[in-house]
């Protein structure tokens, strides 16, 4: 692929990696793209570099448009792998370029490169860099997602460069929101935005609304955000924030998601009768196995409904190990405004419900008490008891749904 101009002398240079399926841990079953711009003006720009295996491709991306030597200045936004280590593969083509990037972003950068050998120019929210036609102004986003995060607009093209922000795993031959629109769907881009927020940026709500707030307050209402994953946003930038705005302020549909695991199917048995019972209140109910569904997708489907339960066996007077792991995940991201609650069978002393239930606590999730428990394989006066406690969750959930 070559260069795309996303506006007036403002080209993508970026690289789509089609074979990636495990990003660090978060399964991308669509691939994803390392997203990059030039800026073409009196002081050619680089607005971050990309993951280190496709620094050739950005580097002939480059040398397609210019003399990278001719480059003046590199701006640094985000300091995660997939965006800067082939830094100095990009500085050994553009010795002349001027580093940007936060202090923390500095200090972070330390630990990968020697950057006494670069011009670095530390930066803070409200500074700016003339480029020539165009004036560059930061926005420091501590914690969105990592500690060196910025934003940088460019002020005259309306075009703010959002690091991961807005951004969505999706490599594609689209660049752009109208054209992969056509060529796949609205659905699927949209979903793919839920997906990259619920699985990195569902603990910074709080900091996202703020600095959409900033973004407000220093006038920036841009006309193209291109973030460094997925689809740049030309044709509805507003509406990707504006997405953004719902999800932090704790937007969930009004729907049951039933995630559970099983040893001898006897919790998977459970699951059917209590998603019965949530369906006979009218509430929409899915039902996930964990160990056939990658974890990212549980995490997307939790954060998209309402209220959750979780469905685990018994073992060694434990939760089941997979359902360790997706609390674990799920703990770290912080959810708020969500009911939980849990279920299972087990055979001897049981356990793994209750040590739900203390997760649930320490997470701060609105609990549905009590939990249900059988003993080996539900009866049918077990399942009977399964349907009651799927419609008095959904009872439970309507009323907590009212609350938003
Ligand atoms: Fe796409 Fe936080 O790196």
């Amino acid at each position: 692929m070559k260069p795309v101009e996303l506006k007036k002398d403002i080209f993508w240079v970026g690289a789509i990696d089609w074979a990636v399926r495990d990003f660090h841990g978060y399964e991308t079953p669509r691939g994803t793209t390392y997203n990059n711009y030039l800026i073409m003006d009196e002081e050619v720009t680089l607005i971050d570099t990309v993951k280190y295996d496709f620094s050739d491709i950005t580097i002939n991306h480059i040398k397609s448009l210019v003399d990278p030597e001719k480059i003046k200045h590199v701006v640094i936004n985000h300091i995660e792998n997939d965006h800067a280590t082939s830094l100095d593969k990009i500085m050994a083509v553009a010795p002349n370029a001027t580093i940007h990037i936060t202090g923390r972003g500095k200090k972070g950068l330390d630990k990968f490169f020697d950057t006494s050998k670069w011009k670095m120019n530390l930066v803070k929210t409200g500074d700016t860099l003339k480029i020539g036609k165009n004036t560059l102004l930061f926005l420091e986003t501590p914690m969105i997602h990592w500690p060196d995060s910025m934003m940088t607009f460019c002020q005259e093209a309306g075009v703010l460069f959002s690091q991961d922000g807005f951004g969505q795993h999706l490599a594609s031959s689209a660049r752009f929101d109208d054209e992969f629109s056509t060529i796949v769907s609205a659905d699927v881009l949209d979903d793919a935005v839920i997906d990259y927020y619920a699985n990195i940026l569902m603990p910074f709500g709080q900091l996202i609304l703020e600095k959409i707030a900033d973004l407000q307050k220093l006038g920036i209402n841009p006309e193209i955000i291109a973030p460094d994953h997925g689809i740049i946003w030309r044709a509805k930038p507003q509406k990707v924030i504006e997405s953004y705005l719902e999800m932090a302020n704790g937007k969930a549909d009004l729907r049951a998601i039933i995630v559970y695991d099983t040893m001898w199917k006897s919790t998977e048995m459970m699951s059917v009768p209590i998603s019965e019972g949530i369906m006979s209140e009218g509430v929409d109910c899915r039902i996930l196995k964990l160990r056939a569904t990658p974890m990212n997708v549980v995490i997307k489907e939790f954060w998209k409904a309402r209220g959750t339960l979780f469905g685990t066996p018994t073992l060694n007077n434990i939760m089941y190990p997979s359902m360790a792991e997706c609390l674990t995940h799920l703990r770290g991201l912080r959810p708020k405004n969500r009911l939980a609650g849990a279920f299972g069978s087990y055979g001897w002393g049981g356990g793994a419900v209750k040590e739900a239930y203390e997760i649930f606590e320490k997470m701060g999730l609105e609990k549905f008490e009590p939990g249900l428990q059988v003993i080996y394989k539900p009866s049918s006066e077990d399942e009977e008891k399964c349907y009651q406690f799927g419609k008095a969750f959904a009872l439970r959930l309507k009323e907590y749904q009212a609350r938003f």
